[in-house]
């Protein structure tokens, strides 16, 4: 890898890199089969990412017709990967064991090691014999959704592919690592004015935060529309606030401190919820939900903007779904990704019909929207959220920095990248856009 991390740094030629060998194993982080029962009788919030991700070489697998190998330059810590590495809610080797059963290329990913990562940005070094539109040389960010497309199920909205899956989460081969492989349309032009660890922070965030407020699959967020965003400094709050704005909507943010709150004001949220500080107890104890706490919420979202929102972009989960089913505004939408604090939710379904509210199921991207969120930050018009930036070998510490909600926006991992701050190729263009816009979250971590 070291030879063709000195070529890309020559710039040497997409032709020069293709004649490059692609050497047999490279350094990847991965989580081991063997050990997935090592936290028996522990508390998930005790569980250690540095315990069982792994970085050490792993052997390269053969390249499919329609998939090229990326060097990868950066890559970024998602939620995803503290679910790999904690092993809750399950192991992601039954996810390999599928896949294997799949193909005879499918096959390759059933190992006994799980690479993992969903992000990426980087130098395409190869392509399949099947690949058309990009070649050796091209600088690529990642989105990760896998897709095989010659089933009939992902031609409509591809999200809704009977075998759609998450890259380096529900494939091998994952983003944190010095070399990935992934499928052609997977691809997308890298923004010319970031970083590279800028660049490979944003694809999966972003693309999930598109999809729930822009996409008509999803929130269709119209002008005008009052937006709850919870976790709004998080990964994909921290874009969907953006969207909010660009969009012409109103965004109320919550976070859970004065730092944080601080921040998403200078993001442009004008509208900041104290989570913490206001000691919401939406759960009176285990079993019981507090209605009053609903309320409490909801008269300080009036307060702040004088109505209910119209969209509620929920992820939490368990601890928030009952109040964020209550603060929607009537005919409102609840447009839910995910469930970090647990996902048997419980929520009073008489405010949900009584007042026409919808729950709105949400995951990733297609490839569409992915494209064109991305189109949005090479245009300057969404900014990355890069908060944090560790070397591969402290991709332990990155991801339990995410798992105990210490890390604001989005945690660069650099991989061949030797240090921070390379791969800018149009400084005018960042200039343009501002390196104050572009660098505030790092700024703050
Ligand atoms: N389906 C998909 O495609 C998809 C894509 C991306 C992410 N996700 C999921 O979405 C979730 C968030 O991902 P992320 O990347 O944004 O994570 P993140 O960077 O850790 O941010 C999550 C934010 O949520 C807030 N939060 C955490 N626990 C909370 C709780 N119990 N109640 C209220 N707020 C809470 C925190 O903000 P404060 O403490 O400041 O309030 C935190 O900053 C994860 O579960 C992830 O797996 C799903």
């Amino acid at each position: 890898m070291q030879q063709i991390l000195e070529a890309i740094q020559a710039g040497a030629s997409g032709d020069d890199l293709a004649n490059l060998p692609v050497p047999e194993s490279y350094r990847a982080a991965f989580v081991k089969a063997d050990e997935v029962d090592m936290w028996e009788g522990v508390e998930s919030a005790d569980k250690d990412p540095r315990k069982s991700l792994h970085v050490d070489e792993v052997a390269t697998p053969e390249l499919a017709p329609d998939e090229v190998y990326v060097a990868q330059m950066a890559s970024a810590i998602n939620f995803n990967t503290v679910w790999t590495s904690i092993f809750e809610p399950l192991p992601t080797f039954g996810f390999l064991k599928r896949l294997g059963k799949e193909s005879t290329w499918g096959a390759r990913h059933d190992l006994p090691y799980h690479v993992v990562g969903s992000d990426g940005a980087g130098v395409i070094v190869k392509v399949g014999s099947a690949v058309r539109n990009w070649k050796p040389g091209d600088k690529v960010t990642i989105h990760c959704n896998h897709v095989d497309d010659q089933d009939p199920t992902a031609h409509d909205d591809s999200m809704l592919a009977a075998n759609q899956r998450i890259w380096g989460f529900e494939t091998n081969f994952g983003g944190l690592a010095d070399l990935t492989v992934v499928k052609a349309n997977q691809l997308m032009p890298k923004p010319t004015h970031l970083t590279w660890e800028e660049a490979a922070c944003n694809a999966l965030c972003n693309s999930t935060a598109y999809r729930m407020i822009v996409s008509q699959h999803a929130g269709a967020m119209k002008q005008g529309d009052a937006v709850l965003i919870w976790g709004a400094t998080g990964g994909i709050g921290g874009y969907a606030t953006q969207y909010v704005l660009n969009g012409g909507g109103t965004p109320v943010g919550v976070v859970s401190s004065p730092e944080r709150a601080e921040l998403l004001h200078a993001l442009g949220c004008e509208h900041v919820i104290d989570r913490k500080a206001n000691g919401y107890q939406f759960w009176a104890d285990e079993h019981t939900q507090d209605e009053k706490e609903w309320r409490r919420l909801g008269k300080d979202v009036r307060a702040l903007i004088g109505r209910d929102p119209e969209i509620v972009f929920e992820h939490p989960g368990r601890s928030t779904m009952g109040a964020s089913v209550f603060v929607a505004a009537r005919g409102g939408k609840v447009v839910t990704c995910a469930a970090t604090s647990g996902y048997m939710i419980e929520y009073d379904n008489r405010h949900l019909w009584m007042k026409l509210k919808s729950i709105v199921s949400s995951h990733f991207a297609n490839y569409r929207e992915a494209w064109a969120a991305n189109q949005l930050i090479a245009d300057g018009k969404v900014q990355p959220l890069l908060s944090r930036v560790y070397p591969l070998t402290e991709v332990g510490d990155a991801t339990l920095a995410v798992h105990r909600n210490e890390t604001e926006g989005k945690v660069g991992v650099l991989c061949l990248a030797p240090e921070e701050g390379l791969g800018i190729d149009d400084p005018a263009k960042r200039e343009a856009i501002g390196e104050d816009k572009i660098t505030l979250f790092r700024r703050a971590g």
